[in-house]
């Protein structure tokens, strides 16, 4: 990856971690000129802070950086957008474990992220860092393409990335590596092949709904099944939303651009699992032909569906998929999904809720949610709430009234995986509300370290 360098150059310039307690320790080794060119300058090693250091004459010869704590995966991701370009790039001055310089390296990569496609003119450059002799250069590289690529699929606009484009982005990772297989059933054909909940939810649109599903790996291993949410853009159908509500719609899409980055990571890490991918793909729109409120449903697993809503369409495209990929018992059902403002509310933007039907592998991904520290935070799939899913006149309603809406949501799709398919469910926001080191504002892929982790502790 361009944003690294394979080993330090004659030119490569240290950059200097350093904490304020420690600044007068790093002082006494150095010469009276750096001495009284760091107190001239008031650097006191604050967190952040930055300040280059020379040569009498002026030739830049590295820099201090504030580092703090020194415990995030994001402490050097400001410095890419910072630190003056320079050939020979930086190197930084200290030893790590392999963990920590993977983190730091990942930082460094999430830092020079930009999404420019639209921008005419000089692209943004970053500054390159040579690669810590800890790191694991093809762990971060898997890592930061699938990210880079799936915050682009969430960053690029609906009228740019609608189902079809989903589907493309999709056959680009099966066309990418080796042994991949990929099918797609498109339009009226989903009626034909029994995914009839992804049909009616996007056959109001002009660009006709899909079911993509990809599948790798050597049938003697474990399968894990991915579901990601693929609404190109959720207009709230005929229960339309008002217009502060839309605006953020394109990233409708983010469950199944975290799904397509977690497949691409795993299939380039060639890990020891069979794969499955899943994703259902429509446009929520408006039109004489859309779902209306107060229809019945049917879904590929024959559960009838009051339509109480029809802006709740990602739990019904999902709910044909989990049943699908229920079929061939996975050891690991996964699916991302933008799927309730009401977790937003309960977590934020930064932490996706998490509901789990199985205590083991709910543990595990909060463990490794923490030990990576990549976000997430488990909500009760309660028991009681069920009722509020009821229906006079069908198996169910698909929304469950005014309170609860994560719960809810997550207790409609659970009426479609078979209990003994341990399955995780996350309800994601795939959007940085704010730029943040390394988090640039717009389209952002949340907990799949964690699921990741997961994945590689799996055994036949
Ligand atoms: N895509 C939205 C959920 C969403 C909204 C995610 C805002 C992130 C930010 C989903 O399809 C939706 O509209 N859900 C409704 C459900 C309601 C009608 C029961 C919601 O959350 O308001
Ligand atoms: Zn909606
Ligand atoms: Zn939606």
């Amino acid at each position: 990856m361009s944003h690294f360098l394979p080993r330090r150059l004659s030119g490569s310039l240290p950059i200097y971690p350093i904490t304020s307690d420690k600044l007068e320790t790093w002082l006494k080794r150095q010469s009276s000129f750096v001495q009284n060119w760091v107190k001239n300058n008031h650097y006191t090693g604050s967190t952040g802070s930055l300040l280059a250091l020379s040569t009498p004459d002026a030739k830049i010869t590295g820099y201090l950086f504030g580092v703090g704590k020194d415990d995030s995966v994001y402490t050097y991701a400001d410095l890419p957008a910072k630190l003056p370009l320079h050939e020979d790039g930086y190197f930084i001055d200290s030893a790590f474990s392999k963990k920590r310089a993977n983190d730091i390296c990942l930082g460094w990569a999430l830092g020079c992220y930009a999404f420019q496609t639209y921008k005419n003119g000089r692209k943004k450059q970053f500054a390159r860092l040579v690669w810590p002799k800890e790191s694991d250069q093809k762990h971060v590289e898997a890592l930061a393409h699938g990210i880079f690529m799936a915050r682009d699929l969430i960053n690029t606009p609906a009228n740019d990335m609608g189902p079809a484009e989903i589907a493309a982005a999709a056959k680009k990772i099966a066309d990418k590596h080796k042994g991949v297989s990929y099918s797609v059933i498109v339009g009226e054909d989903l009626l034909k092949k029994n995914y009839p909940a992804v049909y009616a939810v996007g056959k109001g649109s002009p660009r006709a709904p899909r079911l993509i599903d990809m599948h790798w790996g050597s049938t003697k291993n474990p399968l894990v099944t991915l579901v990601g949410k693929g609404v190109a853009f959720d207009t709230g159908g005929l229960d339309i939303k008002p217009s502060s509500a839309m605006a953020l719609m394109k990233k409708d899409m983010g469950g199944a651009a975290h799904v397509l980055a977690l497949a691409d990571i795993i299939i380039s890490l060639k890990l020891p699992v069979r794969l499955r991918v899943i994703i259902p793909a429509v446009e929520n729109s408006t039109d004489g032909n859309s779902f209306r409120p107060g229809d019945i449903l049917n879904t590929r697993k024959g559960i009838t569906v009051e339509i109480g809503d029809t802006d709740a369409e990602g739990r019904l495209i999902l709910c044909d998929a989990l049943t699908e990929a229920c079929r061939d018992k996975p050891k690991m059902l996964v699916n991302f999904a933008t799927l309730t403002g009401a977790a937003r509310v309960a977590l934020g933007p930064e932490i996706p809720a998490l509901f789990c039907n199985n205590d083991k592998l709910a543990d595990k991904i909060l463990k490794a949610s923490v030990a990576h520290q990549d976000p997430l935070w488990r909500l009760p799939l309660w028991p009681s709430y069920r009722d509020m899913l009821n229906s006079k006149v069908a198996d169910t309603n698909n929304v469950g009234g005014s309170y609860a809406g994560a719960i809810t949501a997550a207790l409609y799709m659970e009426k479609f995986v078979d209990a003994d398919v341990p399955w995780a469910h996350i309800d994601t926001f795939a959007w940085n509300a704010s730029s943040k080191p390394g988090r640039p504002e717009g389209g952002e892929v949340l907990g799949i370290r964690a699921i990741l982790d997961v994945i590689q502790q799996i055994k036949k």
